[in-house]
């Protein structure tokens, strides 16, 4: 959810900018667009399988599928793990819905743990104390490009012979104790919507497999459950990556080292230029960690009405995410009310995500945060 400035107005400094990072861009994205259309190849084909080669070097993974979007990438990548009805998946309430509603689609059940105060990700002690005989699986979420500390929890999968699923999303780039977040668990799912740290221009998402051989079965769902043409091993989904998305997708991920240093740049400045608001509390990097800043997420006292102030200043801003998934209604079958997972309650009710791409530059950031700074001086 994000802010935008008040309406007639253009935002002075937009809470992501992806014109920024398409203009130097646009030839090569145009000619690839041409190129789709002489050649009328729209769906999967050549494009496709150069992208998720070059997508699986680039994580160190041993193998990729493009699928549509990362909710698919989660979905298949439960099915292809064997998740049944009954079987319980551990994962967090603090992530965009698409972690645990790709669950319950490939016919699981949802079982939360709170995560850790500093990191805002999966608390491997929690974990630890939640796993069942119904547990199959768990899904830690690199929440806003910072990993989830995978050492205790593939542990925990280990002692209990669990599978892991990283839900990579919002961490393209990132590391964990110097390994690439993606190869860590048994299968990963990215995202490739247009905000994230690499999106195409429209929907996309990919599966990625450590070791090699594990991903027919997310080829096959992918495709409507077949083998080949009009042969069905099951019922699957139109779940395909686009050709021209898988293009674009070519042409940008060779920026995506480049556009992480500029998100890292970007955050040093903020630290910078933030310090000593004792207002707020500014994201910390785990020392496992190479976080990649898909966000920027601050906590802010009096939340509500700084993001006010900032909108009135014309600044964008968001919130990831304002209400925790145990709360939903859509989840209100759980019977999980409030105080059950108090560390992610308590950070719904103060977090703020700020302005936050590559291309954002530093005096810009400074004006970020001189407004916050009036804010409470105010
Ligand atoms: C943590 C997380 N998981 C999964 C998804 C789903 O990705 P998509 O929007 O490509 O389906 C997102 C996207 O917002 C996300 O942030």
């Amino acid at each position: 959810m994000a802010h935008a400035a008040p309406s007639g107005t253009v935002a002075a400094i937009p809470f992501l900018d992806l014109v920024a990072q398409h203009r130097p861009l646009e030839e090569e994205l145009v000619a690839a667009f041409r190129r789709a259309v002489a050649t009328a190849g729209f769906v999967g084909g050549a494009e496709v399988t150069a992208f998720e080669k070059e997508f699986a070097a680039s994580v160190g993974a041993a193998e990729c599928v493009g699928v549509n979007s990362g909710t698919d990438a989660l979905r298949f990548a439960y099915q292809a793990l064997g998740l049944r009805p009954g079987d319980e998946v551990i994962t967090v309430p603090n992530t965009f819905i698409a972690t645990t509603e790709a669950i319950t689609q490939a016919g699981g059940t949802i079982r939360f743990v709170d995560v850790d105060e500093t990191t805002m990700t999966m608390d491997p002690a929690a974990l630890a104390a939640a796993v069942t005989p119904r547990t199959v699986g768990i899904v830690p979420v690199h929440l806003y490009g910072q990993p989830a500390d995978m050492d205790p929890i593939l542990a925990v999968a280990r002692k209990h012979g669990l599978w892991v699923v990283e839900d990579a999303a919002q961490a393209h780039a990132a590391r964990y104790r110097d390994r690439p977040v993606g190869t860590l668990g048994d299968l990963a799912a990215y995202s490739f919507y247009p905000g994230k740290n690499l999106g195409a221009c429209g929907e996309g998402g990919a599966v990625v497999a450590r070791d090699a051989g594990r991903l027919e079965p997310v080829r096959q769902l992918r495709e409507h459950g077949q083998s080949k043409k009009y042969f069905h091993e099951t019922e699957g989904f139109n779940g395909r990556l686009h050709a021209i998305q898988a293009a674009f997708l070519r042409i940008k991920l060779p920026h995506v080292e480049s556009w992480t240093e500029g998100r890292r740049r970007v955050a040093a400045r903020y630290r910078d230029a933030l310090a000593g608001i004792a207002e707020i509390e500014v994201p910390v990097e785990a020392s496992y960690a190479r976080h990649v800043y898909h966000l920027f997420v601050i906590r802010a006292d009096r939340r509500d009405a700084l993001q006010q102030h900032l909108t009135s200043e014309r600044i964008g801003t968001g919130l990831h995410y304002p209400l925790p998934l145990h709360l939903q209604h859509a989840y209100r079958s759980m019977g999980l009310g409030e105080g059950t997972f108090p560390v992610t309650e308590r950070a719904a009710t103060r977090l703020l995500s700020l302005p936050m791409f590559p291309e954002l530059a530093d005096s810009q950031i400074e004006q970020v945060a001189d407004a916050i700074r009036r804010f409470y001086r105010g």
